[in-house]
């Protein structure tokens, strides 16, 4: 609901209000955004009377001495006027010139909104939009702010919508998506960093006067830091923003020297310029944003069902995930057609439901020096072609998908030799390679014509249900040799925009294929990739240890329907960590839930191991992938992670190393229980190798965990926890002693009675 009093604005969400008003000087500026009020409020009673500030600031004018622009809680901020933080929106409208005064000058209440991007998301019932249009009368350039309110959300969505009124062309340096100023400092930063196999590892830091930026500088959204950050106070409460974008981005938190904290984000002013001619508007990619008293864990359930409500679109929507089997880390490029096809085989015996056929079925692609770009079937490994081999998946029941990279090319292929031009590369320099790859200049419609029919040939003749949507390496050389001559500035923004018409037109043309993203796991981790592929590949790392913190680092902004998580082989691939398949399951099954490594050559305890995980995964698909998730950390060694949906919460005990003769229990806790209410709570039984238990295998006597099923009352388990056996001490092994080993885990149901 969106409610106005002369030029007073409340834009509300179920539970929350951001308040704005219009200063007699025409300035637009942030009251407070927090719980939920129904009424107008008076601005006065937010701003007080204008504080005393003397020194070096400038004033509005003499007749508003106490308008300090450098101290105004500003929604939008622009520079050399007497703001002296970092600005919003930084134009050069002639010889570097860029001071621009943001004033009030109309605004209109909608249903609907706004939808002039390519990634604006779509329009749906109950949708209200407050624009306010901020002009400079001295250029007349004008900034429109939009406020988007969804239904049933708690999601504000925001953007800034530049136009060029002037006579000449202008130059955006910088557009920030949103700018808010808390009028209050004391926060404590959260953001999601890492690199390759330790993706969105989560990181605090209290905030001090001065600047601190996350962002991205790696051509894509990256995974070096995620657009997801999160703004806590002391008194609990939580401001969370993403970006709608899969290009360079740029969090920018700046705690002014009076006491209030700037967050703005948007497209990364880094090696980015946008020329607008005059009559020309210019849209930022949409911000969104929450607020919850309760935490950025609260905050974070906001997102997640903003994003599997509105982000995620088509056929996928909400649907439930295949389980698949990926060939990648059980053949790498060692294959010909029989060995993945007994892969598929015995994927379908296990339980699978999709096969994926990774890299190296294509051109000469052996290794990862040659073939990225030449999509056509490497007949050596697949002599009756690729049509043929789908059908033969398919005939064993199960869906055929496939993977690519498209925006990639080798040096050594048949496309990079005809189309050399097609790279992004300096005329002047040797093209920086990673992986023995380039980055195809999307910018282009040559370029992308051909990766578009590539694309929609493989999938016509395959008939494909599912395609991982491979990419996997950072920019480098900016440079296009296009006749088109855009500046260079303009290539990055452009490049993404052309992905996404590539990929909005096979949507359209292929409205059942699962798309899943991947960016050498999650190097493109965003919103707007979520908008086109409902999946994305979370990590190379299938780690159990490691996929603790990627995964948690994931969910703090997106839901687990977007997130594959996979069930590896032990010793692992990247940690040579040694693991039970039980544990790596237990982890794995908090996502989209995949299996990648040779099944073909696991024991026949492992297989049966794999086809009971699968069928419990199934039976529990909708809470694995559409559940609430939330997080208990005990200690350092012993956390909680939960998955909710509507009277079943699964409930997964996660233990670090194992800690001998502690003399304690472990309890079950679970914090959304009711006081009133009954649960009854029973452990998913677990596989116990022989080999896990070593000379003491005989006295466990078994190969299976204990059995335990309980119940009790609401108060006992959120309050006091329930009590569970036991861990294996040294001693003897009793029927409720449980072995959870190193990185060991236990899944529990807990069903709400009555
Ligand atoms: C990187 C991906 O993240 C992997 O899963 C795999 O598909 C390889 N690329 C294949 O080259």
């Amino acid at each position: 609901m969106i409610t106005e009093k002369g030029k007073t604005f409340v834009v509300s969400t179920e539970h929350t209000s951001y308040m704005m008003t219009v200063l007699k000087t025409g300035h637009l500026v942030h009251l407070g955004y927090g719980p939920r009020i129904n009424e107008i409020p008076d601005p006065a009673q937010f701003l007080g009377p204008e504080p005393a500030i003397v020194g070096t600031v400038c004033y509005w004018d003499d007749d508003h001495p106490g308008v300090i622009p450098t101290n105004l809680a500003l929604e939008y901020s622009a520079p050399f006027r007497g703001d002296n933080r970092e600005a919003a929106l930084v134009v050069d409208y002639g010889n570097g010139a860029t001071s621009l005064d943001l004033l009030y000058k109309g605004h209109r209440v909608y249903e609907g909104k706004d939808i002039s991007s390519p990634i604006s998301l779509q329009p749906e019932d109950g949708n209200e939009t407050l624009e306010i249009e901020l002009y400079d009368s001295a250029t007349r350039i004008s900034v429109t702010l939009s406020y988007t309110v969804f239904p049933c959300s708690d999601v504000i969505v925001r953007s800034a919508i530049l136009e060029n009124n002037t006579k000449n062309d202008i130059v955006i340096k910088n557009i920030a998506s949103m700018q808010m100023d808390i009028p209050s400092d004391g926060w404590t930063l959260y953001s999601y960093d890492g690199a390759w196999a330790r993706e969105r590892y989560e990181h605090r830091r209290e905030l001090q006067p001065g600047i601190t930026i996350i962002d991205s500088k790696l051509g894509f959204s990256g995974n070096e830091h995620n657009p997801l950050i999160y703004l806590e106070n002391s008194k609990g409460e939580a401001y969370g923003f993403n970006l709608i974008y899969s290009g360079n981005h740029r969090e920018l938190v700046e705690v002014s020297p009076f006491g209030k904290t700037r967050v703005m984000n948007g497209i990364n002013p880094y090696g980015f310029e946008w020329k607008l001619a005059p009559g020309e508007y210019f849209t930022s990619p949409e911000a969104i944003m929450v607020y919850s008293k309760n935490g950025r864990e609260d905050a974070a359930l906001s997102f997640h069902s903003f994003i599997n409500e509105f982000i995620v679109s088509g056929k996928w929507r909400k649907k439930e995930r295949p389980v698949l089997l990926n060939s990648w880390e059980g053949c790498y490029f060692d294959f010909d057609e029989e060995k993945v096809y007994h892969l598929a085989e015995c994927a379908k015996e296990l339980g699978a439901e999709l096969f994926v056929l990774d890299d190296g079925w294509f051109g000469k692609r052996t290794d990862d020096t040659k073939g990225l770009g030449d999509w056509y079937t490497n007949r050596d490994r697949f002599p009756n072609g690729m049509e043929a081999f789908a059908e033969r998946i398919r005939s064993l029941g199960l869906i055929f998908g496939i993977w690519m990279e498209p925006e990639m090319v080798n040096m050594d292929s048949d496309l990079y030799r005809a189309h050399p031009d097609w790279i992004i590369s300096h005329p002047k320099r040797r093209p920086l390679p990673c992986r023995h790859q380039f980055i195809l200049d999307l910018s282009r419609e040559d370029v992308r014509e051909y990766i578009h029919d590539s694309v929609a040939l493989i999938l016509n003749e395959t008939r494909a249900g599912y395609i991982k949507w491979d990419m996997n390496r950072a920019v480098s050389d900016l440079y296009s040799f296009s006749d088109e001559n855009h500046p260079i500035g303009e290539l990055l923004h452009r490049y993404i925009f052309g992905l996404y018409d590539i990929l909005g037109r096979l949507k359209k043309e292929f409205p059942d294929v699962l798309f899943e993203g991947c960016a050498s796991g999650g190097n493109r981790y965003d919103l707007a990739m979520l908008m086109f592929m409902p999946q994305t590949w979370a990590s190379d790392n299938t780690d159990l240890y490691d996929r603790v913190s990627i995964q948690e680092g994931t969910l703090s902004g997106y839901p687990l329907s977007t997130m594959g998580a996979h069930v590896s082989a032990s010793p692992g691939h990247q940690s040579l960590r040694v693991s039970r398949i039980d544990s790596r399951f237990n982890i794995a099954a908090f996502g989209v839930l995949g299996y990648e490594l040779d099944v073909t050559r696991l024991s026949e305890e492992e297989k049966n191991a794999i086809k009971d995980q699968i069928a419990f995964y199934k039976k529990y698909r909708k809470v694995f992938q559409y559940g609430e998730f939330r997080k208990l950390r005990i200690s350092d060694n012993q956390r909680f992670w939960y998955t909710t949906l509507g009277k079943t919460t699964i409930a997964l005990e996660i233990q670090t190393l194992n800690e001998v003769h502690t003399g304690r229990n472990d309890r079950l806790y679970l914090p959304i229980a009711e006081d009133g209410k009954m649960y009854r709570i029973s452990a998913r039984k677990e596989y116990i190798p022989s080999s896990f238990l070593g000379d003491k295998s005989a006295s466990y006597g078994k190969n299976t965990t204990e059995d335990f099923v309980a119940e009790v009352s609401g108060t006992i388990l959120r309050e006091y926890g329930l009590v569970l056996g036991p861990q294996f001490t040294g001693k003897e092994f009793q029927d409720s002693t449980r072995i959870l080993g190193d990185f060991g885990s236990r899944m529990y149901v807990i069903e709400e009675l009555g």
